[in-house]
């Protein structure tokens, strides 16, 4: 699920980019990591807003799900799951 553009939680990830782009510019950081110990606590659901909102910026932006037991982001993204990640990679090498 994404966020509608207006709501309070679009104007929190929009809040999140502008946090992470100055945290990037003053302390150099290169990689964030968005995790949880259980299913269903919302990784895939920030992952997605939050690569919406920096998109939106027109930033590049490669969403990877690389969530083996439980893609989810093709759903959310209302997109085909025609090739899965692990196929991909040996089909490619
Ligand atoms: N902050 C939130 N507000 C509304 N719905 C949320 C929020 N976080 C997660 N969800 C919903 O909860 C469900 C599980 O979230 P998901 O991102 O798939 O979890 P995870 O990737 O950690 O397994 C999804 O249906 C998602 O839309
Ligand atoms: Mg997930």
């Amino acid at each position: 699920m994404t966020c509608h553009p207006h709501s309070v939680n679009s104007e929190r990830f929009r809040a999140l980019r502008t946090n992470l782009l100055f945290a990037q510019r003053t302390q150099g950081i290169q990689s964030v990591l968005i995790t949880s110990s259980v299913l269903s606590e919302g990784k895939s659901f920030v992952t997605v807003n939050l690569a919406t909102v920096l998109a939106q910026t027109n930033k590049k932006v490669l969403l990877v799900d690389a969530d083996l037991r439980k893609t989810t982001l093709h759903t959310i993204l209302n997109l085909e799951n025609e090739e899965g990640l692990t196929s991909y990679y040996y089909n490619k090498r």
